[in-house]
């Protein structure tokens, strides 16, 4: 029986379970760690709770349809797999086996710019779409080489993450000694015992080429970046909404926008012409104290009025929390970490169990709430806390007034 199956893995929290079992303390605290107090990082989940259904009962629904379009692109299931930098580290050829995973699911796999592997290979992968999240780290001229080699390796959307000014503190990493376990030299020392009780996870990281480059982003007249600490990179990766243009001449196709919290900003990305919006805090690693994705949802949707797609991620571990984010309007959300702990729990199998759990729990639940298609999902299947409500109405009010 596999490691993966049920009854070991039920959950996506069994899976977090056996990737905190297989991983050493620093890697999977990057994966699972949030900012500051990670006050975020729980609302996100709570978030998830405060939503409830309405089902509609004696209605008989034999058949569900899963499949929906985003950005035009026909998916099989309602979730795509979002971007997650440093997958390599998690299990060896990180990067591509999440994105044979999502293509043998029928969804779309999001490629970082902080990927271990090459986008070429990753492209190469996968039998279903792929999009390629940018980040300006490098500098522009890296940015642009990245942009043209993604195009020319066939991913079909280019996704601009826009809330990594700075790294967020995550308290874990420095804890771990994250730096000085990549700076190397005597201050790493005091953090090495960590990797001496995981030696199937050292082996693979050996047997993988050990400390990962960053191949997708190449300065001029330079190889490729070295693995600096991921806090330094995401220093140098900002973005401004002038930027906006530049990338969309680079890119010349679709686009969409990662890290919108308010109606402000997704009316601002609107205007820039971009076709998809992601409602997102980047999994609660940046500011924290911002709300829950779910809770800015309503405001995002009032404001976007259908001249977007708008999708959404943060605190996704159920389907049932999909088919909440679906009634609130999203066209259909990213999960992060419900597949980066499949991944480091067990490679290929364990991004293939996290999507199974996802898409098992997504039927069942359309079932139960009486809904044959993800398509038809509205608010009239849930009840949200009243107040969520007057941030849109206040929305509403700002908008007619400026
Ligand atoms: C380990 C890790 C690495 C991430 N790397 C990136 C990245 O390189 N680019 C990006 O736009 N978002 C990144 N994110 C954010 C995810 O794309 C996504 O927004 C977030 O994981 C969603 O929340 P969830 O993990 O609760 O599902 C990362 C998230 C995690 C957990």
């Amino acid at each position: 029986m596999s490691r993966v199956a049920a009854p070991h893995v039920v959950n996506i929290s069994d899976l977090r379970r056996l990737a905190e079992r297989r991983l050493p303390r620093v890697v999977f605290d990057y994966i699972d760690g949030g900012a500051e107090g990670e006050k975020t990082l729980r609302e996100n989940s709570r978030a998830f709770e405060t939503v409830t259904f309405r089902p509609r009962q004696c209605v008989a629904v034999p058949q569900c349809d899963l499949r929906t379009d985003v950005l035009g692109t026909a998916v099989n299931l309602p979730f795509l797999l979002a971007p997650v930098g440093s997958s390599r580290m998690f299990f060896p050829r990180g990067e591509e086996i999440a994105a044979r995973e999502a293509g043998a699911a029928g969804t779309i796999y999001v490629l970082s710019t902080l990927s271990g592997c090459r986008l070429e290979d990753v492209r190469a992968a996968t039998k279903g779409p792929a999009w390629y999240q940018l980040y300006l780290v490098g500098g522009h001229e890296a940015a642009r080489a990245g942009i043209a080699r993604a195009k020319a390796a066939g991913f079909s959307a280019l996704v601009v993450t826009i809330d990594t000014p700075v790294a967020g503190l995550r308290e874990r990493d420095i804890r771990n000694g994250t730096r000085e376990l990549v700076v190397g030299g005597l201050s790493q020392l005091p953090f090495l015992a960590q990797f001496l009780t995981k030696p199937g996870w050292l082996m693979d990281f050996w047997r993988d080429g050990g400390l990962m480059h960053f191949p997708n982003v190449v300065p001029p007249g330079r190889g490729p970046l070295p693995y600096l600490d991921v806090a330094a990179a995401l220093e140098q990766t900002t973005v401004t909404w002038k930027d906006f243009r530049w990338i969309r001449e680079a890119w010349g196709g679709p686009m969409l926008v990662k890290g919108v919290l308010t109606g402000e900003d997704a009316r601002r990305a609107i205007d820039e012409g971009v076709e998809g919006i992601i409602v997102s805090n980047h999994g609660a690693r940046q500011l924290d104290g911002v709300s829950a994705t779910l809770r800015a949802l309503p405001e995002v949707m009032t404001a976007v009025k259908g001249r977007a797609d708008v999708l959404i991620d943060g605190g996704i571990r159920r389907g049932s929390d999909v088919v909440k984010a679906l009634c609130l309007g999203a066209r259909a959300v990213l999960i992060g970490r419900a597949y980066a702990y499949g991944l480091g729990a067990a490679g290929g199998p364990g991004v293939a169990r996290a999507i199974e759990i996802l898409r098992a729990d997504v039927l069942r639940t359309l079932k139960l709430l009486g809904c044959p298609s993800v398509n038809e999902l509205d608010r009239s299947f849930v009840d949200i806390p009243a107040d969520w409500t007057r941030v849109e109405r206040q929305f509403r009010h700002y908008e007619l007034t400026n």
